[in-house]
């Protein structure tokens, strides 16, 4: 946070907070309070999310979890959110990049600290007709993955990665999206 203006701190520590309550202090600017668990432990939960921003805080928090190898299959109607979950993630793990959905390939490779990739299968009808190398492209030990995913491309992914979260977005009126992390 350093560098950020003291407000525009507090916003994100609100965002990404449930409550006030939740919200603690460190080094003098307030910061969501972790909870007390496990690096590898992931509590299912369910958030309301007002806008594109507070869905990219979700994603910021979940990628404070991940560890190299990592992969999180994200599900969701069109224009639910997906991208802009993994977008918040993507900032959160250090990529500059633009991060915007991939256009002429399933998916794109960002140099981050801990290399992330994101894979978008929801123009692919049938992984079982593409090259087996397609996913193994962007799946490995040393890179964390996104997977914009519909439910059949699950085990594919599973055969190559270790899946550490799945995240469902819906639609809940207007600006509003359920985002369910388990
Ligand atoms: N609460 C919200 N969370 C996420 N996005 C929101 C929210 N409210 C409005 N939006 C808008 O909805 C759109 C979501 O687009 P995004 O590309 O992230 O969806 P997607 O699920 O990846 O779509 P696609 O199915 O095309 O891949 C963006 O324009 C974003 O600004
Ligand atoms: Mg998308």
């Amino acid at each position: 946070m350093e560098g950020r203006p003291a407000a525009l701190a507090y916003s994100v520590a609100q965002a990404m907070a449930k409550t006030d309550s939740e919200i603690g202090v460190r080094g003098g600017l307030p910061m969501p309070r972790r909870k007390q668990t496990s690096r590898r432990e992931q509590t299912p939960r369910r958030e309301q999310t007002a806008g594109p921003f507070e869905t990219e805080a979700l994603g910021a928090e979940l990628a404070s979890r991940l560890e190299p190898g990592d992969v999180v299959l994200v599900r969701g109607e069109l224009g639910a959110g997906k991208t802009t979950f993994v977008r918040g993630a993507c900032r959160a793990l250090g990529v500059t990049a633009i991060v915007t959905s991939p256009t002429f390939s399933i998916g794109q490779r960002y140099p981050a600290p801990v290399p992330v990739s994101h894979i978008d299968l929801f123009r692919v009808t049938d992984l079982d007709g593409e090259d087996p190398d397609l996913l193994a492209d962007y799946l490995d030990s040393d890179s964390i993955a996104f997977v914009e995913w519909p439910p059949v491309a699950e085990d594919p992914v599973a055969r190559l990665a270790r899946i550490a979260a799945r995240v469902r977005i819906d639609h809940a009126g207007g600006d509003r999206r359920i985002v369910e992390i388990a």
